[in-house]
């Protein structure tokens, strides 16, 4: 069973979740490949896709969305798990209402949407971005909770392990 995970990313967090996604998926015993959310065009045949994006500004980045617009039949026709990774800090900030992801829902009926903490690389964001960073009060770091992933992860590895078995029945 082909998995594909795709993740939109800016400076890079979001894509190295989803490559531990991937990457705890092959474990498991499936085929699973990382595409850039505007290359799923070529992507060839999938049988399930995780889905995610960074949240800037309340929102999933505009290749995500644009992603899961397009190609919202063939991911209605497969098993799908989105993500969003944004809050940051210890609680992880904010902690009510972090994404707007309801379109994304709608288009996709994903199996489960998660949120994810983030990071803030104080060395990577711009002049704009951090005016927006010290107007919030964000805390830089790395909240990323590698732990939560893997076992959301799992979770998802265990469902499609059922629906292997069962539709190989
Ligand atoms: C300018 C800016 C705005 C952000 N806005 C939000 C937000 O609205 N909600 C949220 O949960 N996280 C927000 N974040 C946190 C990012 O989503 C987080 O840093 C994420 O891990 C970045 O992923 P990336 O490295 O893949 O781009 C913001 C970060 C920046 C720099």
């Amino acid at each position: 069973m082909r998995v594909v995970v795709s993740a939109a990313s800016k400076h890079g967090s979001t894509a190295e979740i989803a490559a531990a996604i991937a990457n705890r998926l092959r474990e498991a015993g499936f085929t699973a490949d990382v595409v850039e959310p505007g290359e799923i065009d070529g992507a060839g045949d999938f049988e399930a896709a995780v889905i995610g994006s960074a949240v800037y500004a309340g929102h999933w980045m505009p290749v995500a969305k644009e992603m899961v617009r397009t190609h919202s039949s063939r991911l209605l026709e497969v098993p799908v798990w989105l993500f969003s990774s944004g809050p940051v800090g210890e609680p992880p900030k904010p902690e009510e209402d972090p994404v707007d992801a309801v379109e994304m829902i709608e288009l996709a009926d994903p199996v489960e949407h998660r949120v994810f903490a983030g990071k803030i690389d104080p060395a990577k964001v711009g002049f704009a971005e951090k005016a927006i960073i010290k107007a919030l009060r964000a805390p830089v770091g790395d909240y990323r909770e590698w732990n939560v992933i893997e076992a959301w992860t799992d979770e998802i590895a265990a469902a499609l392990q059922k629906e292997w078995l069962t539709s190989d029945a």
